[in-house]
């Protein structure tokens, strides 16, 4: 607190003026050194030229009135406190002046030394908070700025890296079919040569994959990802994911079942989309259950729509993962080479995009069950 503390009054009546200044003598914490104007104008010209701590500021004055005289002094000096003077008609207007600057307001006749003084003290300390957080709120736009520039720099690069492998893995596969397909005829080729060459497509397939769920969390994280929703019928969506998975899950030995409530609404949906999030969600349960377990997809009426459910008979993952496991890059087990990760993300990001919402409930042993709920279509 500066001993002497320089005031600018703003008051066109010489006796509210007198009054006040006697006030001021009285106050024994600081020192008041006083200057005193009758318009806003002459405020405005001292405010832009000397060093002023607070002003005291009449909210009638003859060139300005009301709000306007608040506006008109913060436009001078933004960073000086302002206690507003006013009539007890005029409270209201009052209230106003501090919710839109004003640091606090003193009704005339109502005030003495003591509050007058204590108005000013906290005035000039609110004004100081004010800054400093004002400063401290500055600094942390931007920083999250920088960190939101540096994801988005991250995120070019592994889309444009992303990109371009593509184009590399496409040829690399075309190449082993062609190979495959052009083995001479007549010349017996060992059937190790034949094993390596699959071995190579089935490699390039898996990485194309990684690709392209590379570029979807891309796509979600900068909340781009495209999803054409149509018509679509949940029990033709059920068949074709597991169509699809059904070599996968042969191969270990895996059955899957399909059911599906009768009359079930058709959905409003991106199909692709959805048979992406299917193909994750079956892709995990065949990955992560023993070989001989059971798989059963699941479609029902719900609140909102319909609950698409995947169950599988695998080891269940503990409740302290389950929170978690929907996030990028995120395994129950670090260092497991099953996959990357992702694809939980990626089914969370898609449901959302359809508006819906997905979740896991299990226990360890006794299997998962992952859920998620898409809106009827209107
Ligand atoms: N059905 C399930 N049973 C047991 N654990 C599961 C199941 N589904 C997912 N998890 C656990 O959640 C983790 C995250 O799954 P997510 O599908 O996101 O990644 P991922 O399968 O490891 O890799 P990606 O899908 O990218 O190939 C898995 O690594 C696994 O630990
Ligand atoms: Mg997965």
């Amino acid at each position: 607190m500066p001993v002497s503390i320089r005031i600018l009054l703003v008051e066109d009546n010489p006796g509210d003026a007198r009054l006040l200044r006697e006030y001021l003598r009285d106050v024994a914490l600081f020192e008041a050194d006083m200057v005193h104007v009758d318009r806003l104008e002459a405020a405005r010209s001292h405010l832009e030229r000397s060093v002023t701590d607070v002003v005291l500021l009449d909210l009638s004055l003859p060139d300005a009135q009301g709000m306007a005289t608040v506006a008109g002094a913060l436009a001078s000096a933004p960073n000086v406190p302002i206690v507003v003077l006013t009539g007890l008609d005029d409270e209201t207007i009052a209230v106003q002046a501090v919710q839109s600057g004003a640091q606090d307001y003193l009704v005339k006749g109502q005030v003495d030394s003591t509050s007058l003084a204590r108005a000013i003290r906290y005035a000039i300390e609110r004004k100081q908070l004010d800054h400093e957080r004002n400063l401290l709120l500055r600094r942390e736009q931007e920083e999250r700025r920088r960190a939101e520039d540096a994801v988005q720099a991250r995120d070019e690069v592994l889309r444009i890296v992303s990109h371009d492998l593509g184009n590399s893995l496409s040829s690399i596969l075309v190449n082993a079919t062609v190979l495959l397909r052009t083995m001479p005829p007549g010349k017996p080729v060992s059937t190790e040569a034949l094993g390596q060459i699959r071995g190579i497509r089935e490699e390039v397939v898996r990485m194309q994959r990684l690709r392209q769920d590379l570029l979807d969390v891309a796509s979600l994280e900068a909340g781009q990802l495209s999803v054409v929703k149509m018509m679509t019928n949940v029990l033709d969506l059920l068949e074709t994911a597991r169509e699809s998975i059904r070599p996968l899950a042969n191969e270990k030995g895996t059955q899957i079942v399909v059911e599906a409530e009768e009359d079930l609404p058709d959905i409003f949906a991106d199909s692709d989309r959805l048979l992406q999030v299917l193909g994750n969600l079956l892709g995990n349960a065949v990955k992560f259950t023993p070989p001989g377990g059971s798989i059963s997809l699941r479609g029902d009426r719900a609140a909102n729509g319909v609950q698409i459910s995947v169950r599988d008979s695998g080891p269940g993952i503990p409740l302290e993962n389950q929170a978690n496991i929907f996030d990028r890059f995120w395994k129950v087990r670090e260092g497991n080479q099953f996959g990357a990760g992702l694809g939980l993300a990626i089914v969370k990001g898609i449901v959302e995009a359809h508006g819906g919402r997905v979740w896991v409930e299990s226990e360890v042993g006794q299997g998962s069950t992952f859920s998620f709920e898409v809106p009827a279509a209107p």
